[in-house]
């Protein structure tokens, strides 16, 4: 089966240079006025373990869906109504965690998650004036679905976001079944320098390995956000424990076991049990094969 032809014109969206004028400013805008860290994890969604903004979308989204049901159901104007004006009410919110997480994307992601944005724009502005025509007495069911027709679009391109440009995904997902359960050897403890990040290739997984003493760390090398090499990353320290900072987008990993401590990624970094068996360090990754 073909893909429809508006796929086509998405996947164009992502080479369009010239939204990048609309894309950078908003960006910095976005990352100026988004500044508690506290804030930002939440918005991400690092407390649930995955994005919040899609969770988010289901109050607007479905309130307007069911605003449209009941606009062709005899005597429900006054549900469909306070439907409407509770979708209206929630896109503020749901837009602020959508443009937290669009903020630390790729560019051709920053260029769909503008006319994303755009298309949302133009759907909560067409509901609100539906909004002002309903409490004024009129129908303003057109404008509804006007409204409905814009956020659909704005859907279709939030879901290209999500599942073609995997914004959003876990991009370390792949590694417990890349790797072969059981312990394997990365090498000798005495070649691993203390107190520094080092790169070990476990097959074609890279891995980051960082020696305290006898202690050693692995993860993952690949960053869980959008595939950064954590080996460019840096080593900083949270109550005596080392903590790396991804070098793309500064989420924060826990060196021992892999935990997000700030995104934007939300899920943890696949994190391996260590063991040194005669002078050699031994990996073994929980859940592998
Ligand atoms: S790739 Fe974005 S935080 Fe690591």
């Amino acid at each position: 089966m073909k893909t429809l032809r508006p796929l086509q014109y998405v996947e164009n969206l992502e080479n369009l240079t010239w939204l990048d004028r609309v894309a950078n400013p908003m960006r910095d805008l976005v990352h100026a006025v988004v500044r508690p860290s506290a804030v930002r994890d939440l918005l991400h969604g690092v407390p649930l373990g995955h994005p919040l903004h899609p969770l988010m979308v289901l109050v607007p989204t479905g309130a307007w869906v069911s605003a449209a049901v009941l606009d062709v159901v005899p005597g429900s104007k006054p549900a469909a109504t306070i439907l409407v004006g509770m979708g209206v009410a929630s896109a503020a919110p749901t837009a602020l965690a959508g443009w937290t997480d669009w903020a630390d994307g790729h560019e051709q992601q920053l260029r769909v998650g503008v006319v994303h944005a755009a298309a949302n724009l133009v759907a909560v502005g067409l509901y609100s004036v539906s909004l002002v025509q309903r409490l004024r007495g009129g129908s303003g069911r057109l404008l509804a679905y006007s409204g409905l027709l814009a956020v659909s679009a704005g859907g279709f391109l939030g879901g290209h976001m999500a599942y073609r440009q995997a914004m959003g995904a876990n991009h370390a997902e792949d590694v417990p079944h890349r790797v072969e359960p059981g312990w394997h050897s990365i090498g000798p403890l005495t070649d691993l320098p203390e107190g520094e990040l080092e790169q070990r290739m476990l097959g074609e997984i890279p891995l980051v390995v960082f020696r305290e003493g006898n202690e050693v760390s692995v993860l993952s090398g690949t960053c869980s956000h959008l595939s950064a090499p954590l080996i460019e990353g840096t080593i900083s320290y949270d109550d005596g424990d080392p903590c790396l900072t991804c070098p793309w987008h500064h989420s924060m990993f826990s060196v021992k076991n892999g935990e997000v401590l700030h995104g934007p990624a939300t899920s943890p970094q696949p994190s391996f049990d260590t063991r040194v068996v005669a002078g050699n360090v031994e990996v073994s990754l929980p859940n592998a094969g």
